[in-house]
């Protein structure tokens, strides 16, 4: 078990080369502060289109934030033309990111319908012509994330990465996915080592379906990619990317929070949306993560239905707390329950708590 090296883009150090995913209405300012301090080496923000910067839509800029405590970031822009490619890169080099990437990977109608995202793996000189201009535009590393290929019979990633780097890409973090599978199956993670094979002068960062330290280090043997991307593993585990480290490290996997960390770490998190997004926005934006970080508690279930109820962040947050005291509750009852069971008491089985 080997923790890579760091991965060095431009002067960007990625230390630990592990790297929080780009997730459209995930990865805000709060999620990727968090993933920094749970030990990413690296944080990606939700996709940009390039259009919408290039328009100057205003509500778009709200996603050209950065605060220094999160670095290095890395700025996702979509897009499908060059010119306009441009402008937008040199906002996202104005507004204070750390790497520009260019999203080669969504396969939503919304991106793919405009030539954006992953529908330019089927037209490999466009790509060329996007990255060509980015790199001309900036003095940001440019750097490029893939899907596998469009579908099965165009998994073309290894000629994509190799046109992207001969434009000037500095790196390639690839989905062990085709864009047609969407998040069907499994990611395949020896098809990424094809990728790390092509372009041997850059890092290529693996990803897809990494939820531990044992997935991260079987990409890593399977690809021989120079780091790990984690996205859906990080949803409600911000402290994912430390753990994995310390996994690599010593081949020891420190345990996942308690139940009252994770609410802690809920609490928090919202706490932070707030201080970036306002108390309105938070409600709104908390629901999902308050049902990441409990999920598989005792009672998620009535916590969720009453989340779902609750019109801003302060009632969320009284929730937390009622909750909270719930949870340690039922914990000090299983604790007797474990006592009278050492005491000779039949044991009562008390199902659905993880905490
Ligand atoms: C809700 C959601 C939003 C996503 N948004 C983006 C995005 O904006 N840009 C991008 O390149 N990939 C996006 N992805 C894909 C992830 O970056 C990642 O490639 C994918 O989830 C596989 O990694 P995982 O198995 O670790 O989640 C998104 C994924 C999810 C689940």
């Amino acid at each position: 078990m080997t923790l890579p090296p760091p991965i060095r883009v431009g002067d960007v150090v990625i230390d630990p080369p592990l790297v929080l995913a780009p997730m459209s209405g995930i990865s805000d300012l709060a999620m990727r502060r968090l993933c920094r301090e749970g030990g990413a080496g690296l944080v990606c923000n939700e996709f940009v289109s390039g259009v919408a910067l290039f328009y100057g839509n205003e509500r778009t800029q709200e996603y050209l934030r950065f605060d220094e405590i999160e670095r290095p970031v890395s700025c996702q822009i979509f897009g499908a033309d060059p010119d306009k490619l441009a402008i937008a890169a040199r906002l996202v080099e104005e507004a204070g990111a750390d790497i520009l990437d260019l999203n080669l990977g969504c396969a939503v109608p919304k991106v793919t319908k405009t030539g954006a995202g992953a529908c330019l793996l089927r037209t490999p000189a466009a790509v060329g012509r996007l990255v060509r201009a980015m790199v001309a535009a900036v003095s940001l590393p440019v750097t490029v994330k893939v899907r596998l290929g469009w579908d099965n019979g165009c998994r073309n990633a290894a000629a994509i990465a190799r046109i992207a780097v001969a434009e000037g890409a500095q790196l390639v973090a690839v989905h062990g996915r085709t864009a047609t599978q969407g998040y069907r199956g499994e990611a395949d993670w020896a098809a990424i080592g094809e990728i790390v094979a092509a372009v041997p002068e850059v890092p290529v960062v693996g990803n897809g379906d990494v939820r531990s330290g044992p997935d991260a280090a079987a990409l890593l043997a399977a690809s021989g990619a120079a780091g790990v991307m984690i996205g859906r593993g990080a949803e409600g585990d911000p402290g994912i990317f430390g753990r994995v480290a310390e996994y690599l490290r010593t081949g020891h996997e420190p345990p996942p929070p308690s139940a009252a960390e994770r609410l802690a770490l809920a609490r928090r998190h919202g706490d932070l949306v707030v201080e970036y997004r306002g108390d309105e926005r938070a409600g709104r934006e908390m629901r999902k993560h308050l049902a990441w970080y409990s999920h598989g508690l005792y009672d998620a279930t009535t916590f969720r239905t009453d989340i779902n109820k609750a019109p801003d962040w302060s009632t969320m947050k009284q929730l937390l707390d009622a909750y909270g005291a719930r949870l340690a509750e039922h914990g000090a009852q299983l604790t007797a329950q474990a006592a009278a069971v050492a005491d000779g008491a039949p044991p009562v089985l008390v199902e659905g708590y993880t905490g």
